[in-house]
């Protein structure tokens, strides 16, 4: 799809027309607004379908302690890990919370994201998880950055309902899921599917509460056991699954018979200083829709940058930097219900796109570790623009 010398047609914040400049200057008028690109690289803005934006202080003394060797699992093992972030998150005010997460949205636009999904999962009580849903829809309200919600009140067990995980589901079936679901403050339901956190029986019992809410199903698969969230997830009939790092073909199959959309979290993998990427090829060669995405966290990934996702995928996972590209907007947007709204430049799509500073594509993946977001439109208005020369 790509179009040299190409140009966008923008009409009260939606795509009017795409395509050969010379075919879109014949529909203006004399009251039309020209942006010059001035020949660089115009994108739709990268669709981030996996982040935990709404989270109070951070990890770095966790990061410390991993690069001095401790693991991830040692440190959850201490009272460290995703509850630490917990404990701070439940004692932060809204407005602090929601203070932090404007200053991530941020981060996402200046890396040229316009779309992230966003979900909930360090409160783990019904207050502070309809405090951090309530959190996404004021940071999707402030009009910058789309932000899909997602409850994820199954990340892991509360400290008070510690050795009885089954109890705590209890509480999330019966009272957290079914009042975010009420309150229209998500649309998609997660679970870490994991032996040691969500078991598959009681992910298959949230599931089913999920759907029975009018909530679509998104899953924590295969990130440190094979076969197991990813088998649970197919079972669920979930719309994606999440990580896979541990995925075996086994696992793919179920995924691909189930119609479950990979997405694929290399910055995590990189972050934890493991090897192991997801399988990429191989699902890409079974016909698999891919995602790319952040998983911007505190603990295990923390980055807003989907061009670094997209040099890893290039350079770990061996995608092209067209397939890489196409996982981080297009089937990203599939992902999330809206193929039809945002994810490329196409007539009726939302004018989200993004001016890089760079005159191919490929250039993206290639430099890693810059911003080239020169200037970044929601909805056809400017929401960050970089000062020339840097
Ligand atoms: O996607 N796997 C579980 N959840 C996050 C990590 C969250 C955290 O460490 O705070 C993830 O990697
Ligand atoms: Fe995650």
């Amino acid at each position: 799809g790509i179009v040299a010398d190409g140009a966008v047609l923008v009409r009260a914040g939606r795509i009017a027309a795409a395509g050969p400049r010379r075919t879109i200057e014949r529909c203006l008028s004399s009251s039309t607004a020209i942006v010059d690109a001035g020949g660089r690289l115009v994108m739709p803005g990268f669709v981030d379908a996996h982040t935990h934006p709404v989270f109070a202080g951070n990890r770095a003394d966790e990061f410390e302690a991993r690069a001095e060797g401790a693991s991830y699992a040692e440190i959850a093992g201490r009272g460290g890990g995703i509850l630490s972030t917990v404990r701070k998150t439940r004692a932060a005010a809204e407005d602090t919370l929601f203070q932090s997460a404007s200053r991530y949205a941020e981060w996402f636009l200046r890396a040229g994201t316009t779309t992230v999904e966003a979900k909930s999962g360090y409160g783990l009580s019904l207050d502070a998880e309809l405090k951090i849903l309530r959190v996404i829809a004021r940071l999707n309200a402030a009009g910058r950055l789309r932000c899909v919600p997602t409850f994820l009140g199954a990340h892991e067990t509360p400290d008070e309902y510690r050795g009885r995980t089954e109890d705590y589901a209890e509480a999330l079936i019966g009272q957290m899921l079914p009042e975010a679901a009420r309150q229209r403050l998500a649309e998609y339901c997660d679970v870490f599917c994991e032996p040691g956190v969500f078991p598959a029986a009681l992910a298959l019992r949230i599931a089913r509460a999920a759907r029975a809410a009018g909530l679509a199903l998104r899953i924590h698969a295969d990130q440190f056991t094979p076969d197991y969230g990813s088998l649970a997830a197919a079972e669920a009939g979930a719309v994606t699954a999440d990580h896979l790092e541990m995925t075996t073909p086994a696992g793919l199959h179920a995924l691909l018979e189930a119609g479950v959309q990979p997405v694929l979290l290399p910055a995590s993998v990189y972050t934890l200083g493991s090897a192991r990427y997801p399988a990429a090829r191989h699902m890409i060669e079974l016909g698999m829709p891919v995602v790319l995405a952040t998983d911007f966290n505190p603990g295990s990934s923390p980055t807003a940058s989907m061009a670094m996702v997209l040099s890893l995928a290039c350079t770990q996972m061996k995608m092209t930097p067209a397939e890489a590209i196409t996982a981080a907007t297009i089937n990203a947007a599939h992902s999330l219900g809206r193929g039809g709204e945002i994810g490329s430049l196409e007539p009726g799509k939302a004018a989200d796109f993004v001016i890089h500073d760079a005159e191919d594509y490929r250039e993206l993946p290639y430099f890693f570790g810059r911003e080239t977001a020169a200037a970044v439109y929601f909805g056809g208005e400017l929401v960050f623009s970089r000062q020339a020369g840097h």
